[in-house]
């Protein structure tokens, strides 16, 4: 079973925003599968560096389809400024591990189940409801 289960309560109804957070949600299952199977010396690395990509790519994708649905300006400043915070985040973490101040993987695991799941349900959602009452 996986870590993270997509279920309704993560939906935005748009469908590409829904599939990319289901590839977020992949990479935090993957981290997790491989826990148990690849060091962390190289698994939080390649998780982070994959994650890093993919979130950049992803976070670009959401402001484009939230002008293009015409989200109130403010809430695309105050959306982009979170955005950017996670993506430091990210990098820090990165950072942080490649300087050994990393010991558990556990850490990162829930930094990762943490701002995904947290983000979907508590900023994205705040679209769908634009979305609804267009
Ligand atoms: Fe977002």
């Amino acid at each position: 079973m996986d870590f993270i289960t997509w279920c309704g309560l993560f939906k935005i109804g748009h469908p590409i925003i829904d599939e990319q957070h289901q590839k977020l949600i992949k990479i935090a299952n993957k981290f997790h599968a491989d826990m148990q199977s690849r060091e962390k010396e190289l698994l939080i690395p390649d998780t982070l560096n994959n994650l890093i990509k993919y979130v950049e790519f992803h976070f670009d994708e959401e402001i484009k389809i939230f002008q293009k649905k015409g989200y109130p300006e403010v809430e695309i400043t105050r959306h982009s400024e979170i955005h950017e915070n996670i993506v430091k985040d990210i990098f820090k973490l990165n950072e942080r591990f490649s300087e050994g101040k990393y010991d558990s993987i556990h850490e990162v695991e829930r930094f990762l189940t943490d701002w995904i799941v947290l983000h979907i349900l508590q900023e994205d959602m705040k679209f769908k409801y634009h979305l609804k009452n267009r």
